[in-house]
């Protein structure tokens, strides 16, 4: 007997032109927060497709939806509309447990804030998500990940005992001792200072040409964002310029150019398609 249900195709991620997988894949997405009476539409219909092995800035005025997305692409927080695909499962259909499973495995987080605790020493501190995950050579594998970051000399010291850029790389290190598939960071070189973010970005550059890690951020700065291969410009919730960097910098390699420079950036445009005092 023919059914009349015809059965629908199980999902297949899209292929960029060189045969990589998405493995982030959002199709009309929308987040909408209630503040008592008001809804305020933080993404506005958002589709993006990531592929393997890509390293992409986010960018955005403030209020544009940039952490919003990051917590919806780190499957931190569901999308009120639309379908999420992570690495081929859709998201929307996930139990909370399969999620915190699914986030513990695929992905490593790293945040402006460090958010390291406070009295517990670098080598903990990396062992942690480890000791979540049930793992093996928990303390081995947390001395490499720190030694990968150039800690190898900080292993007992405190968040207090470390200066901002050696608290951003005890951090890379803790996203990175699951050997994630992919490393999220918003805004991770946000409370750097210029020095400190250009061993941040040598550091995510080498994951990722190095460990193919796809590698996902949200930053406020341009040249910062040079040093991807694509960039992803959100405005009022919505995509609204999204394009490949022609000539990647590399970081600790090319010098920082004076500010009229980097006004005259591929990004001005877009970034600053509004009006300026709405930019922070
Ligand atoms: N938990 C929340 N409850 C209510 N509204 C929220 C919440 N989180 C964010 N918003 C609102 O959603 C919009 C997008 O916020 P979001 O934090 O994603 O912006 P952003 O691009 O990360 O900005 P910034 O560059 O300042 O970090 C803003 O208008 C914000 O006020
Ligand atoms: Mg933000």
């Amino acid at each position: 007997m023919v059914s009349l249900f015809k059965k629908k195709p199980a999902y297949q991620p899209p292929v960029d032109e060189t045969g990589r997988k998405a493995v982030i894949d959002i199709r009309g997405v929308t987040k909408t927060y209630l503040m008592g009476d008001i809804e305020v539409n933080a993404l506005r219909g958002v589709d993006l497709q990531i592929y393997q092995g890509e390293f992409v800035a986010i960018m955005g005025p403030s209020g544009s939806g940039k952490s919003t997305l990051m917590n919806v692409l780190g499957a931190l927080d569901q999308p009120t509309t639309g379908e999420y695909f992570l690495d081929g499962v859709n998201v929307s259909k996930m139990t909370e447990s399969d999620l915190a499973r699914t986030r513990n495995q695929k992905i490593g987080f790293v945040f402006q804030s460090f958010n390291l605790l406070k009295r517990t020493p670098a080598l903990r501190q990396v062992e942690l998500p480890l000791i979540y995950g049930g793992a093996a050579n928990r303390t081995k594998r947390a001395k490499a990940a720190l030694e990968s970051v150039g800690l190898g000399s900080r292993l007992d010291h405190l968040p207090s005992e470390l200066s901002g850029g050696q608290q951003q790389r005890v951090a890379i290190a803790r996203a990175l001792v699951t050997e994630p598939a992919m490393i999220l960071a918003d805004e991770p070189t946000g409370n750097l200072d210029s020095r400190s973010g250009t061993e941040v970005m040598q550091i995510f550059q080498s994951l990722n040409r190095d460990k193919g890690i796809t590698v996902v951020f949200v930053t406020h700065d341009p040249w910062i964002a040079r040093h991807t291969n694509r960039v992803v410009i959100l405005r009022d919730g919505r995509v609204v310029s999204d394009r490949m960097v022609s000539q990647p910098l590399i970081a600790g390699k090319d010098e920082r150019p004076s500010e009229a420079d980097e006004m005259e950036s591929v990004l001005k445009d877009a970034y600053y398609g509004g009006k300026e005092e709405e930019y922070n």
